[in-house]
């Protein structure tokens, strides 16, 4: 793909040297709306969900994509999102409180949480959420709960860690034998078995293998093993499953080299072994179900930053800019690549290399190592890309520096989804003791 169309398959262009996204002039948002800035297109989500319903449709009618909140949950993307007909996977109560706020409906939610405590049980049973298990330990506390509320037993799904993981750093990789997530093998069918003789009627099965999934053969392996371990519980104890989850973890080409995620071979490794099960074991129509975040949000989004200190140590050339880790945590925290943009780039023809650092205060506050970017100068603004799925989410007040805003462009309307926060907003939950007043 070439860089242009690598841009603009993220809703951005250069316009007489200007960059525009969703249609809409970068430097006039930012000077209306101040920076930092995450900057949604809408139509972009929704284009992102319809494509890979369509590739899914075409496979199987009988699909369900959950969108997976933690990606991005603010309340406009989760309302875009259910107006498509998406379901959605939480993995907190926060999680299906927002859903449950953002007006889907409790059928619509899955809640595949880990290290559960009586009170999700609680929050999730009373609320009509459907529990996806992550230990064994947990099914007695669950039926519990069911029966302290009286309530009738929704259906149950366990979260199977096939062994096999994949995902663009060590730490969101989620299957292998040392990985908190989910249930080895050895315990699948006891797993079951103790559900069924506890009187839950419906099942479901489910794995997620990680995150950041660029290469689609990664795919491959975990869905075999998962595939097999059904086959045995299936043999084993005559269960019926409504549903068969393989995860999420589609990745996004983050870097202007990179390729898009290739559809094509993860139908033939995760949903072509999926119709082969179905057909040779007989198993009527059950839902296959994806749960994509970063595949339906990430591009869809940029965050917008100022340059506020040209720096030349002598040695080396910072672009100071006002987001930093707090803002946007993935370079610090996974070592992740974000392409950086100039809004503007007139005078591109001269470049240098720059490390874009924020105003954290510590070393590690960088978004950007060792960038080409265009002579750059204090007052410029740049755009940081892929921002929409583990951006605004993961950010922090640290260094009592206010969250940014959120804005959402559709149909060339702005609109503030999210205000900035003030520095009230920081203190306003602390409480002093009397003999501190
Ligand atoms: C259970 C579960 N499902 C889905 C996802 C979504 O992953 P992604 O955003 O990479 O699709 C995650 C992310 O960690 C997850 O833990």
């Amino acid at each position: 793909m070439n860089y242009s169309d690598w841009l603009s398959r993220k809703g951005l262009e250069y316009r007489k040297e200007i960059l525009y996204f969703a249609d809409k002039n970068t430097l006039d948002i930012a000077n209306s709306y101040g920076t930092p800035l995450y900057v949604i297109n809408e139509q972009m989500i929704r284009e992102r969900y319809r494509s890979l319903k369509n590739v899914l449709n075409l496979e199987y009618r009988n699909n369900q994509i959950n969108y997976a909140v933690k990606a991005n949950s603010n309340l406009s993307v989760l309302k875009i999102l259910n107006s498509e007909g998406a379901s959605f996977d939480c993995t907190s109560m926060g999680e299906v409180y927002t859903c449950l706020k953002a007006g889907i409906s409790s059928e619509k939610i899955i809640f595949t949480g880990n290290m559960f405590t009586d009170t999700d049980f609680t929050f999730a049973v009373n609320n009509d959420i459907f529990v996806n298990l992550d230990s064994l330990s947990q099914l007695n506390r669950l039926v519990r709960v069911y029966e302290t509320f009286g309530k009738e037993k929704k259906g149950i799904s366990f979260r199977i860690n096939p062994e096999f993981g994949a995902g663009h750093h060590k730490h969101t990789i989620t299957a292998g034998r040392d990985i908190k997530f989910g249930i080895l093998e050895e315990q699948t069918i006891e797993a079951y078995r103790k559900a069924k003789e506890a009187g839950f009627e419906k099942f479901g099965i489910h794995q997620h293998i990680g995150s950041g999934v660029i290469n689609a053969l990664d795919f491959g392996k975990p869905a075999e093993k998962f595939i097999s371990i059904i086959e045995k519980i299936i043999e084993e104890l005559d269960i019926k499953f409504e549903f068969i989850d393989f995860g999420g973890g589609l990745g996004i080409p983050y870097r202007p080299e990179e390729e898009p995620l290739d559809l094509e071979s993860y139908k033939n490794l995760v949903i072509k072994p999926f119709l082969d099960l179905v057909k040779s074991k007989g198993l009527g129509e059950p839902i296959f179900k994806i749960e994509p975040g970063r595949y339906l949000s990430a591009e869809s989004t940029i965050l917008l930053t100022q340059i506020n200190t040209i720096k030349d140590n002598g040695f080396k050339l910072f672009a100071g800019v006002d987001a930093g880790f707090n803002t946007l945590i993935r370079p610090t925290l996974y070592n992740s690549y974000h392409h950086i943009i100039p809004c503007d780039i007139k005078g591109k023809e001269q470049e240098f290399e720059y490390d874009v650092v924020g105003p954290i205060c510590e070393s590690g506050d960088i978004l950007g190592k060792a960038r080409k970017l265009k002579k750059l100068k204090e007052g410029d603004h740049l755009a940081i890309l892929d921002t929409g799925a583990y951006g605004f989410v993961m950010s922090s007040p640290y260094n009592s520096r206010p969250r940014p805003a959120e804005v959402l462009i559709n149909n060339e309307t702005v609109y503030e989804i999210r205000r900035a926060e003030t520095f009230d907003d920081l203190l306003n939950t602390q409480k002093i003791p009397d003999h501190l007043k």
